[in-house]
């Protein structure tokens, strides 16, 4: 543990696997208590954290309902008494089925917004007196590449991370009264359950395709992700708001 997150408590959203676990890991070895939650069960998340000598609750969660988010916030503060942090991972991302623009079904469209998208502002509003009263916080908001680069048979994926980023934009301008940040990290494809479900057996085409139009010629691995969450979450960020930072090897600059 190198202690950049010592004091803190945070709340990472969509914890149960993948970007949100290694999240929840990372940040606990650095000194933070977490608060881990997702629709599906926190569990190996929060056994990992332990087994790492680091302190994390589960916490059911499901982002498209105001009491469940409440219920979340509750959780932080009975366990460690405040929240620092929010870290907007949940979405729904490996199981859509996509298609063409105009077929997308609008049924997978309607979740996909209220996931991603009122998700983010449902968990928002519920850390938000707490860190009103705190006078300090940080949100990080995980948008995507695809909201920049543009994102071909999967419309409303990439149109809820761009709303993320807008969300993001607004309320950095809204809440930095308060001393609140808040900032989004836009990744490209990272090797995930959830992305291997995404391209299904166009995955090696498009890991070829993604490194191919980036400056670094690698895929980007989940390891790659966290120094960057760490640095939005610590005081080592404490001037930055309203941005968007790319952790896409160099495929888009900003
Ligand atoms: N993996 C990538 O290539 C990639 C690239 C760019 C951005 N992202 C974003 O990073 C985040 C994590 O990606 P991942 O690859 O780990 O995906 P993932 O599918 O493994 O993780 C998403 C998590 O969100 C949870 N979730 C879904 N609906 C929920 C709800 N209603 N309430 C609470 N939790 C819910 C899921 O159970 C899951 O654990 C997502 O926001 C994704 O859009 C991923």
């Amino acid at each position: 543990m190198t202690g950049q997150l010592e004091g803190k408590t945070v709340i990472v959203t969509g914890a149960a696997r993948g970007l949100g676990k290694e999240y929840a890991l990372r940040m606990a070895q650095e000194g933070a208590a977490v608060v881990a939650g997702d629709i599906r069960d926190c569990a190996e998340t929060v056994d990992a954290v332990t087994a790492a000598g680091g302190r994390a609750v589960g916490v059911t969660l499901d982002v498209t309902d105001m009491d469940s988010c409440r219920a979340m916030a509750d959780a932080a503060f009975s366990s460690f008494g405040g929240i620092d942090v929010l870290v907007n991972n949940a979405a729904l991302y490996g199981g859509l089925k996509g298609g063409r623009f105009d077929a997308i079904d609008p049924d997978e469209w309607n979740q996909v917004l209220n996931v991603n998208v009122t998700g983010v502002w449902n968990c928002s509003k519920a850390v938000i007196g707490a860190m009103r009263s705190a006078k300090q916080g940080s949100i990080i908001n995980i948008s995507s590449l695809a909201a920049m680069y543009g994102l071909p048979f999967s419309l409303h994926y990439a149109m809820s991370k761009a709303a993320v980023i807008g969300i993001t934009r607004s309320l950095a301008r809204e809440l930095g009264r308060d001393w609140i940040r808040v900032n989004s990290i836009a990744p490209s494809a990272v090797m995930t359950e959830g992305t291997d479900e995404f391209f299904g057996d166009k995955l090696d085409r498009a890991k070829e395709v993604i490194a191919d139009n980036q400056s670094l010629k690698r895929n980007l691995e989940v390891g790659d992700l966290a120094g960057t969450v760490i640095y939005l979450a610590s005081d080592a960020s404490k001037f930055v708001t309203g941005q968007t930072l790319m952790v896409d090897g160099g495929s888009v600059f900003l």
